[in-house]
C-alpha cells in the first residue's frame, strides 16, 4: 500500500519554504503482533511543529533530517493486531505528517466517537490544545471575579478558550488578536469585554485606556512586543502564565529579551512557563470539565480545515501569517465512517 510522506530535508531558517520538507511515497509494511495500521483523517498543525523542524533547545528532541515530520494525527484503524483496537475504530496519536503510520503499544488512544461529536474537537477543544488553556488560564493564572486578564493570539485554538474560561470565572477579559475580524469575533461572538487589534492599533495605549487599574493575568502566547507592551501595564500581584512564543519561532539570530523585565520586579509578578505534557495525567479532568461547559454552550470552538496532505507545509505559515480562523486542521482524507 502506498503511503505519501513529509519528509524533514532541511532546517529552516526563517519561514519555512518549499525547500524544507519533501513529499516521498513508502510502502506500508506488514504489522506484528500487538500493532494496528491507522489510515489518518485529520492532522493537527501546530505552532511547535516548527519549532520541532529546528534544532534549538526544545522540550522534545527535534525532528531529525530525513525522518517523518512529527504531527498529532486522528484516524481510523483499518487493520489490527492489537486486540485493544478494531477495525473502524477512530483513534488519536502522534500519526506524523503521512497517509498512514504503524501504531505499536498502544500509541494510539482510542476516542469516544458517538457520530455526533466532530473529531476535529480532540484536536481542539477536547484535546490537548483545550487542556492547555484549561491549566493555563484556571490554575497558574487563576483569575478572579473582577479582575482583568489579557490573552495574545486570543482568537487562535488555545487563546479562544483561554479569554472564555477566564469569563466564566467572571473576570474582564480583553483579547488581543491581529484581524478586525478577530476582534469583533471575539467581542460579539464569545462575549468577552474588548479587544486590541495588534496590526492596527498601539497595543500599551490601548492596555493604559481599557485596564486603568493594570492586568492582574497575562496569558502570554506570542512573547515579543506584545509581552512588553503588557508588562508595562501589569498590576501588583500580576501571574502571567507562559504558553507560548509564537513571535520568536521563526526569528534567526538570538533576538532581544523582554524591555520591561523590571516590571516583574516592581509588579511582585509570577510568570510560570509551561508544557502541556507536564499534566497529562491529569487530562482526564479538564476534558470533561471542557465538555461539560461545551454541551451547556458555554464554550464556542471554530475549527479551520485545509484540504489535502499535500498542503500541509504552505498551511502551517497561516499560523504565522495569523490567516487560520481557530484550530488549524488538515484533512488527509474523507471519513466515510459516519
Ligand atoms: N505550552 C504548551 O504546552 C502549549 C500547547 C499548545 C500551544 N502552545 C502555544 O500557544 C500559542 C498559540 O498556539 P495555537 O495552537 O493556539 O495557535 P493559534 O493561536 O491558533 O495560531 C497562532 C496565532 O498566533 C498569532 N501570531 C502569529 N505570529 C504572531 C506574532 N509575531 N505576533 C503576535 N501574534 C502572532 C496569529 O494570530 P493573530 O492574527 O491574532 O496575530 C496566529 O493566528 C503558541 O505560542 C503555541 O506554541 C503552547
Amino acid at each position: 500500500m502506498d503511503n505519501r510522506q513529509w519528509i524533514l530535508v532541511k532546517r529552516p531558517v526563517g519561514d519555512i519554504d518549499d525547500e524544507t520538507l519533501a513529499l516521498r511515497t513508502a510502502q506500508v509494511r506488514e504489522l506484528e503482533d500487538g500493532e494496528c495500521l491507522v489510515r489518518n483523517l485529520y492532522l493537527s498543525l501546530d505552532p511547535t511543529n516548527r519549532v520541532w523542524m529546528s534544532d534549538r533547545e526544545q522540550y522534545l528532541p527535534p525532528v531529525a533530517i530525513g525522518e517523518v515530520m512529527r504531527g498529532i494525527t486522528i484516524g481510523r484503524v483499518v487493520a489490527s493486531r492489537d486486540p485493544r483496537l478494531a477495525v473502524g475504530d477512530a483513534v488519536q496519536g502522534v500519526g506524523g505528517w503521512q497517509d498512514y503510520w504503524v501504531a505499536q503499544g498502544g500509541a494510539a488512544t482510542k476516542l469516544r466517537d458517538d457520530g455526533k461529536t466532530p473529531l476535529t474537537l480532540y484536536m481542539g477543544l477536547l484535546g490537548m490544545v483545550g487542556c492547555t488553556a484549561y491549566f493555563g488560564m484556571l490554575e497558574i493564572g487563576n483569575p478572579q471575579a473582577g479582575e482583568t486578564v489579557v490573552v495574545s493570539a486570543a482568537a487562535g485554538a488555545v487563546g479562544s478558550i483561554a479569554v472564555q474560561l477566564a469569563k466564566l470565572r467572571g473576570a474582564r477579559v480583553i483579547g488581543i488578536a491581529g484581524s478586525d475580524e478577530k476582534c469583533a469575533w471575539l467581542v460579539e461572538e464569545l462575549g468577552i469585554d474588548a479587544a486590541i487589534n495588534h496590526r492596527r492599533e498601539k497595543v500599551y495605549a490601548r492596555l493604559r485606556e481599557l485596564a486603568p487599574q493594570g492586568v492582574d493575568v497575562y496569558f502570554d502566547n506570542t512573547g515579543g512586543e506584545i509581552l512588553d507592551a503588557v508588562l508595562a501595564n501589569l498590576a501588583l500581584n500580576a501571574r502571567i502564565p507562559l504558553c507560548g512564543l509564537i513571535s520568536t519561532y521563526n526569528a534567526t539570530g538570538r533576538g532581544s529579551g523582554p524591555a520591561n523585565y523590571g516590571a516583574i520586579l516592581i509588579k511582585r509578578a509570577m510568570v510560570k512557563g509551561f508544557i502541556i505534557l507536564d499534566y497529562q495525567a491529569r487530562y482526564g479532568e479538564a476534558i470533561s470539565a471542557l465538555a461539560g461547559w461545551h454541551a451547556q454552550g458555554k464554550l464556542k470552538y471554530r475549527v479551520d480545515i485545509v484540504e489535502g496532505l499535500e498542503s500541509a507545509p504552505r498551511a502551517l505559515g497561516r499560523l504565522f501569517d495569523g490567516s487560520n480562523q481557530g484550530k488549524l486542521v488538515v484533512r488527509v482524507a474523507a471519513d466515510t465512517a459516519h
